[in-house]
């Protein structure tokens, strides 16, 4: 039998208690255990940023992140953001400035981006280049990008959570 061990975590503001086993990647719970298949599988070697998340507010690679590691902390995917099915200004950001192409980056990047408006709501564009220097995109050239964060700047400015 591997060896497992229990965890205990605020994912997307709900507590759960899973058994993992010690090497079981974060991303590979969250995908297989939990079933939250927002975060994505890129390079799956901690060079791409799709599958960033938030780990008590800070952007991790789950990639590279044991699941047995987050114990006893919040992690945020891509599926908790929003509320009452409303669209987060982040979200809404990349959705209105046309910041996703094929999208598969997206929610990379928008839990870089939330994670940055958390810790900084008034983030500069050189704030965002650097918040966002961990994930690539393939397809938009990044300047929609930039101005999405920016736009969902603005929005959370007047009240919608990142
Ligand atoms: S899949 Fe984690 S950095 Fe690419
Ligand atoms: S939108 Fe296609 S990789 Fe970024």
């Amino acid at each position: 039998m591997k060896p497992a061990r229990i965890i205990d975590v605020i994912l997307n503001g709900r507590p759960r208690v899973d058994a993992v086993p010690d090497n079981l990647l974060l991303l590979d719970y969250l995908r297989e255990v939990v079933g939250l298949t927002g975060t994505k599988t890129g390079c799956d070697g901690g060079e791409c940023g799709a599958c960033t998340v938030l780990v008590d507010d800070q952007p991790r690679l789950s990639c590279l992140t044991l699941a047995a590691a987050v114990n006893g902390r919040r992690v945020d995917t891509v599926e908790g953001l929003g509320t009452d099915g409303r669209l987060s200004a982040v979200q809404r950001g990349f959705h209105e400035k046309l910041g996703s192409q094929c999208g598969y980056c997206t929610p990379g990047f928008i839990m870089a981006s939330a994670g940055l408006l958390r810790r900084n709501p008034h983030p500069s564009a050189d704030d965002i280049r650097a918040a966002l220097g961990s994930n690539i995109c393939r397809c938009t050239g990044y300047v929609k990008i930039i101005e999405a964060v920016q736009y969902a700047a603005e929005l959370n400015a007047g009240g919608l959570a990142p």
